[in-house]
Formats: structure tokens, sequence, C-alpha cells
């Protein structure tokens, strides 16, 4: 329900993206050692700062992490972000987030992005999690909003609070490697069979081989 909700609230905004395209070619072929690899780097991003501070779970509350921050506290203002993950009950995030681009560059400014700014589905809480918890949820399709690893490659693409996470200003430091880089992890880890470590392998249903 919330899926859908939130899914339909961003169709209804600008799907292109300013700045970068990005490829989305999947390699034929990865070994389940590659493919853990590259949910190691998945997981430096998911778990960064840049990403982590929107997905958070029940609480509510957007996170203040990372070195321009100083210690890791929740939003202040006492904002809270309600059921609607968008501030609807409170003081809407859109109040402060909104399409200024130019802001960006203004340290403790409130981020800037042409898109409406909200909390993360409560299922993909990052914040704090381990990479065996996140690998997991972002691997079942129940908890994370549907999609298979080319879906998830590509609200990578469309998503552009994603594309001001790798360049986001104001003395905020970037989410780790690159959109493009990401991506691809992103499909390897997929063509893998979604190998999580500490967590048994998914069943694959057409053979492979
Ligand atoms: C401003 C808040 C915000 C930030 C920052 C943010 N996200 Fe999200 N994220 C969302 C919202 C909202 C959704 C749900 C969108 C949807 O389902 O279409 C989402 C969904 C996702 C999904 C879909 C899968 C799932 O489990 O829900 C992925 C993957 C994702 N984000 C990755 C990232 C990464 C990687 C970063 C950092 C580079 C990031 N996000 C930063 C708000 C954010
Ligand atoms: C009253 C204005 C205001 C409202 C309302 C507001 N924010 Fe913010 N937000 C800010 C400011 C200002 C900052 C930057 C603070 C700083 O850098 O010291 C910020 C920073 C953030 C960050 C950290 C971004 C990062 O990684 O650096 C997140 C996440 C965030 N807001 C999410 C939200 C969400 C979700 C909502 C709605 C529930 C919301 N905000 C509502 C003003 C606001």
């Amino acid at each position: 329900m919330k899926y859908i909700a939130l899914a339909l609230g961003l169709l209804a905004l600008p799907a292109f993206a300013e700045g970068e395209n990005v490829t989305i070619e999947p390699p034929a072929e990865v070994s389940r050692e590659d493919g853990l690899a590259a949910w190691d780097r998945i997981y430096e991003v998911a778990s960064h700062p840049r990403c982590a501070n929107c997905h958070v779970g029940e609480s509510q509350r957007p996170m203040w992490s990372g070195p321009s921050y100083g210690e890791p506290r929740p939003h202040g203002m006492n904002v809270h972000a309600g059921e609607s993950r968008m501030g609807a009950e409170f003081v809407a995030c859109a109040t402060c987030h909104v399409e200024r681009a130019s802001l960006n560059d203004v340290p403790h400014a409130a981020p800037q992005v042409a898109m409406a700014w909200q909390l993360a589905p409560v299922e993909a809480d990052w914040f704090g999690k381990s990479s065996t918890e996140i690998c997991t949820q972002l691997r079942d399709p129940d908890l994370n909003g549907g999609r298979d690893f080319m879906d998830l490659a590509s609200h990578l693409d469309h998503d552009l609070i994603l594309h001001w996470a790798w360049n986001p200003g104001g003395g905020r430091e970037p989410a780790p490697y690159d959109l493009q880089a990401h991506v691809n992890d992103v499909l390897a880890w997929g063509v893998a069979g979604y190998p999580c470590e500490g967590a048994p392998d998914l069943e694959i249903e057409e053979a492979s081989e």
C-alpha cells in the first residue's frame, strides 16, 4: 500500500535526470565470489549517510549523520515524517526540501533536489543495519517494492535524489564510488544470484547452466 502511494507520488514528478545518464547492461555471467565483492561495495553505498539518513525505520525521523553533522542525531527542528513518510501530518518535507538547485552549495541549507523529499519506505530501513540485513531486504521483492535487479538498476537511474547523493555540495561527503559503478555492482550482484554473506543463497528457479 505504502509503496503504491509512494510510486504514484513520484510518478507525478519529472522523471528525467539532470547530469549524467546511466548505462544499464548486465554482465552475462558473474561468479558468486564476484557477486559478494559487488555486494560489499553496494553496502558501503547503502550504509553511507547520504543514503541511510533517509532510509530509516519506524522512528519516522530522518537522520542527520556524517562528518558535516558531527554526532549522528535525528533531524533537527522536530521534523517528523509520520506514516505518510513525507511529513503530511506535520510539516511537509517539501516545505524546505524543494528545487532551488543553487542552494545545494550552501553548508547547512536543506538539500534541494527536483524531486519531493520523503523517507524511504519503512521496509527499506538501512540506518545502522548490518550488511546481511540490508542484503536480505534488498533481494526480497516483498520488501523492496517488487523489484528485481534490473528494476533496482533503473530505479537508481531515474531517482534524482541518487544523483544528488553523489554530488551533494555544501561540504557534505558524497556517497562512495559513482552512480554508474553502483549500478554496475547492482547488476553484477543480481546476475550472481543475489548472494548475501551470512544468509543462505536463494533457490534459483531456472537453472542457469
Ligand atoms: C531523500 C530521501 C532519500 C535518500 C537520500 C535516498 N533514498 Fe533511496 N528511497 C527513497 C524513497 C522515497 C524510496 C522509495 C521510492 C520508490 O519506491 O519508488 C527509496 C527507495 C530506494 C530503493 C528501492 C528499493 C527499496 O528497497 O526500497 C533503492 C535501491 C534506494 N532507495 C537506494 C538508495 C541509495 C543507494 C541512496 C544513496 C545513494 C538512497 N537511496 C538515498 C528515499 C531516499
Ligand atoms: C524546516 C525545514 C525542514 C523541513 C520541514 C525538513 N527538513 Fe530535512 N533538512 C533541513 C535542513 C536545513 C537540513 C540540513 C541541515 C544541515 O546540513 O545542518 C536538512 C537535512 C536533511 C537530511 C540530511 C541530508 C544529508 O544526508 O545531508 C535528510 C535525510 C532530510 N533533511 C530529510 C527530511 C525529510 C524526510 C523531511 C520530511 C519528513 C524533512 N527533511 C523536512 C530542513 C528541513
